[in-house]
């Protein structure tokens, strides 16, 4: 982290031998076939021409084909062991966490040239791919091509290059131009993804969360302007409520703990594809797991799942931060919470948000 996250790239000869594909090519092609899940397939005709279809894609090409890929997001949320590889980077603030893509790939299949503006760590699954990477800058400039339905990069001059095999790791920091290309077929590549919010995006969100509580909160005050005087400019917006305005959204965000509150809800909200099987009760004497659908997270105040948040002290914050930090909680942990904590963990159990443990 301290050498290469979000500073360098690093390449991990490797890094995970023996990995096995979460997924087979069968598997894949079912989840790109489902509408609950979001793919893309991307071609390559002769002479430079790109096609880009977005899933559900029913039928794909065959697998002797060249040149095509197929990408599946979020296979984390449909795939335990795809869940597991996610949470071999764990090491990164869950918070930064975003998903476990996979891309199966013919022969010189790819999706071009093209930079991606968040952090990914590119695991080779299944057979090889020939990485070539570049920074931007001088001679790859970031400018795109417009004839393709993607973004693939005009100029892309690569520095470096190596072939992958399965159980190598390649780490990308943001804006590192990459070109990865299936040698020979039945390509399979991971990339763990990341989510790195944009200000203006955070704050917009934040505020709707500040803002959306249905009772008007405490000390709550309507605009009042007793020394308005007649104007000949009814046009202007008066100064008094511009002031009003500020004051209304310095308010907001400076209520104590409402603004870790929002961002709590806001970085545990599941994406809006994401549903949960209802289960049942926690059963006496077992322990706890999370649905590798749920986020949890936490900070000082309180704990936060799936876009609820609750505020926990003592024993039961411990605790609740355990399952937090290891996804699961042992039979003699869930024993010690209270019986609030208890029937919450219950509740999220129905909910389907917890599995037995
Ligand atoms: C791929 O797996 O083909 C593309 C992944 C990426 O470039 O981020
Ligand atoms: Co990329």
């Amino acid at each position: 982290m301290k050498r290469h996250w979000q500073k360098q790239p690093l390449l991990v000869r490797q890094a995970l031998p023996g990995v096995q594909p979460p997924v087979d090519r069968a598997g894949l092609a079912r989840l790109a076939a489902n509408e609950d899940v979001e793919s893309r397939l991307v071609s390559q005709q002769d002479g430079g021409r790109w096609t880009l279809r977005q899933g559900p894609i029913a039928k794909l090409p065959a697998w002797s084909k060249p040149q095509w890929t197929l990408l599946v997001q979020g296979l984390d949320l449909h795939v335990d062991a795809a869940h597991d590889l996610l949470c071999r980077f764990r090491f990164v603030p869950e918070a930064r966490l975003d998903d476990l893509m996979v891309s199966y790939a013919s022969d010189g299949g790819g999706v071009g040239p093209h930079f991606d503006s968040y952090d990914v760590f590119l695991i080779q699954v299944a057979g090889k791919r020939h990485w070539r990477i570049g920074r931007l800058g001088v001679s790859t400039t970031g400018t795109l091509r417009d004839d393709v339905p993607l973004k693939v990069l005009a100029d892309f001059e690569p520095e470096q290059d190596f072939v992958l095999e399965p159980g190598d790791m390649l780490y990308l920091p943001p804006g590192w131009a990459h070109d990865g290309v299936a040698v020979g077929g039945d390509c399979m590549t991971a990339s763990v993804g990341f989510r790195s919010p944009w200000r203006g995006e955070l704050a917009n969100e934040l505020l709707v969360r500040l803002t959306d509580d249905e009772e008007a909160p405490r000390g709550d005050r309507m605009y009042g302007d007793p020394s308005q005087a007649a104007t000949r400019e009814p046009g202007r917006i008066p100064e008094a409520l511009t002031a009003f305005a500020r004051e209304a959204v310095l308010k907001a965000a400076s209520a104590p703990l409402a603004l870790e509150r929002a961002l709590g809800e806001a970085l545990t909200e599941p994406k809006p594809r994401v549903f949960f099987e209802p289960g049942e009760a926690l059963p006496e004497g077992r322990g706890a797991r999370l649905s590798p659908r749920s986020r949890m997270l936490y900070d000082a105040a309180h704990v936060f799942i799936n876009g609820q948040s609750f505020r926990a002290g003592g024993r039961d914050a411990t605790l609740m931060r355990r399952l937090a930090d290891s996804r699961i909680l042992s039979a003699a942990d869930v024993a010690r919470l209270s019986d609030g904590a208890r029937d919450l963990l219950d509740q999220w159990a129905e909910d389907g948000w917890i599995l037995p443990g």
